[in-house]
């Protein structure tokens, strides 16, 4: 494993889903790995989940989306739009692609110096939000690799550590040896909130320590009718084309 494409928030985007791992291909990625969220929110979460399983990706991580979907705890939890979303996804999952769901960790460490989470690495099953300089710091506390990766915002950014000082920086490309430590929101593939309709994953170049975000273009309409056709709340398919 050279190159690492890092998947997140895939949220039943087929179109989206197809479109990064075509890119990925074309850039030279020789493994995959998912952040969690594969489902919730889109209308294809069967051939998501499949999709990716046919990728053999060195790890999955569980989202908060992907527990919720599994199996048939309350969504108290949730606002109306995602209890919705979430109320469908698990009729739309047969038994085996639930048990898949459920079973999937929380954590995983694919590589030496690389840890992959899904919210945050401070208590993972909380499902906190790591949005600000402060929130990333604290994070920072708990990862154990020099490199951790995660999801759950939406928003590409990234923490960087030179000796005591933390820098937030926007997603983008950056040369990881220039950092002590970081900790790195790879973009959502199929519902990004950074206000870029795009696509959004990233490629870790293990060997040559850099991290570049890539943008995929993909068939936004063709995904918006199957979410109307579906019977999935509007607002689903609406956010799509502005990226919020
Ligand atoms: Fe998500």
């Amino acid at each position: 494993m050279r190159k690492l494409a890092l998947l997140s928030d895939i949220h039943g985007n087929l179109e989206a889903l197809t479109a990064v791992v075509a890119q990925a291909r074309a850039v030279g990625a020789d493994a995959f790995a998912c952040l969690g969220d594969v489902v919730g929110y889109g209308a294809d979460p069967v051939a998501c989940c499949d999709l990716l399983r046919s990728l053999a990706p060195v790890a999955v991580i569980l989202g908060n989306h992907d527990a919720y979907a599994a199996d048939d705890r309350d969504l108290d939890n949730f606002n109306s739009m995602a209890q919705v979303a979430t109320l469908w996804t698990r009729r739309q999952l047969d038994q085996e692609r639930r048990t898949w769901l459920a079973a999937l960790p929380l954590q995983a460490a694919p590589a030496p110096d690389v840890e992959l989470v899904h919210a945050s690495p401070s208590e993972p099953a909380a499902w906190n939000y790591v949005r600000f300089t402060g929130e990333g710091a604290r994070a920072m506390l708990d990862q154990k690799a020099r490199l951790c990766f995660y999801g759950h915002t939406h928003v590409p950014m990234a923490f960087r550590r030179v000796g005591d000082a933390i820098e937030q920086l926007p997603g983008g490309d950056y040369d990881l040896a220039s950092g002590d430590a970081w900790l790195v929101n790879v973009g959502s593939v199929g519902q990004p909130r950074d206000g870029d309709w795009r696509a959004a994953w990233t490629l870790l170049d293990i060997a040559g320590q850099r991290i570049t975000l890539h943008r995929a273009e993909y068939d936004l309409q063709a995904c918006q009718a199957k979410i109307l056709a579906a019977g999935l709340p509007p607002r689903l398919a609406e956010r799509l084309q502005v990226g919020r």
